[in-house]
């Protein structure tokens, strides 16, 4: 099979596109003939740093790295005991996660718990670029918002992989959402059913919003996160997605009364079945605004690496 094989840590030039084994499938486990993957901000983080690669092993790094944890494709070979799933079903999933899900390649093996039939509704492309981004987002608007009927929720960078799939769920659940992002993506972020845009570059958000009963803070930075805090009302809640800002924001939590959540997204059939019952009901559409080839795949993530993407970036495989 072919597949990405990460050298080293560093640029995108250290993912060498090699020959290797296909792998056979254990009990309990399919082989998928990869169709499509999608590109996020970990699979960038793991290629340049040393420490989150080691984060995401839990310090248990392989012989041989395979980036990638998103993917569509078709079974191909099923392992002993698998009852749940047949050669040929088009499934999409996130693999492995946190751990390596190696779907930087045209065969994958996953855990037959961690994928579930691909939606009808969706192509190969657009299911392969929705699990890590969707789970994330039901993660922080479902599992740990619960945001209900009528409640106030901001929702920062609204265009990002995350932001675009938190912004429908919160909407399903029939909140008022304001999102996030610059001017040029304010029709985007529009078409996805917000409430009101706001342009972060035209202002900060704290002098346009107040007393809001939940913020979804996607941004890479304390000091965001902390100006979040402060629009909150008392009793309300914080999901951030940084995880290892916890022990920087607790003071702060605890002194304004607001609750505060760190997601660290995981592999879940179970959530992505609910998931996909929102895709096949037209109520949840992935927007896919950038495709590449197999070949074209460290573009794709050099473009990831911009901050710039809107919706997501999928990668087609064959
Ligand atoms: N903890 C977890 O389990 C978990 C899981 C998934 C993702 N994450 C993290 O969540 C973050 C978001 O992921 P993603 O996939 O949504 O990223 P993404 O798709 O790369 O987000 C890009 C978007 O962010 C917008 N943006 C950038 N800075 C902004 C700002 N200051 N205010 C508002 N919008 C801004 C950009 O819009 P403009 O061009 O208009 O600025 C762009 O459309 C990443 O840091 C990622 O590492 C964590």
């Amino acid at each position: 099979m072919e597949a990405y094989i990460l050298e080293q840590n560093g640029g995108v030039e250290n993912l060498k596109k090699t020959t290797i084994g296909t792998p056979v499938p254990k009990a309990g486990e399919v082989l998928i003939k990869t169709r499509a993957i999608g590109i996020n901000p970990i699979d960038v983080q793991v290629r340049a740093s040393k420490d989150m690669l080691g984060m995401i092993t839990g310090g248990h790094l392989p012989d041989r790295v395979i980036p990638g944890w998103d993917v569509a494709g078709t079974i191909e070979q099923t392992g002993d005991g698998v009852t749940a799933f047949n050669t040929g079903d088009e499934v999409y999933g996130l693999l492995n996660m946190p751990g390596l899900g190696s779907t930087y390649s045209n065969y994958v093996i996953a855990n037959i718990d961690q994928i579930a039939l691909k939606p009808e509704n969706l192509d190969f492309t657009a299911a392969g670029a929705t699990p890590m981004a969707a789970l994330t987002a039901w993660q922080a608007v479902v599992t740990l918002a619960n945001i209900r009927k009528g409640e106030k929720v901001l929702i920062h960078a609204a265009s990002g992989g995350v932001g675009h799939f938190a912004v429908q769920f919160a909407k399903v659940r029939g909140a008022y959402v304001i999102g996030t992002a610059s001017a040029k993506n304010e029709a985007f972020v529009r078409s996805l059913g917000v409430d009101e845009f706001l342009d972060y570059t035209a202002g900060s958000f704290e002098e346009k919003v107040n007393d809001l009963d939940v913020v979804i803070d996607t941004i890479n930075s304390v000091e965001h996160i902390i100006r979040s805090i402060s629009v909150i009302k008392r009793g309300g809640k914080l999901i951030y997605l940084q995880p290892h800002f916890a022990d920087a924001l607790s003071s702060k939590l605890e002194e304004t009364g607001i609750k505060g959540f760190g997601v660290f997204v995981n592999s879940s059939a179970p959530i992505l079945n609910e998931i996909s019952t929102l895709i096949k009901a037209g109520k949840v559409t992935p927007q896919i605004t950038k495709v590449f080839s197999f070949d074209q795949l460290p573009e794709a993530q050099t473009m990831m690496e911009s901050g710039r993407a809107v919706g997501k970036i999928a990668v087609e495989i064959q």
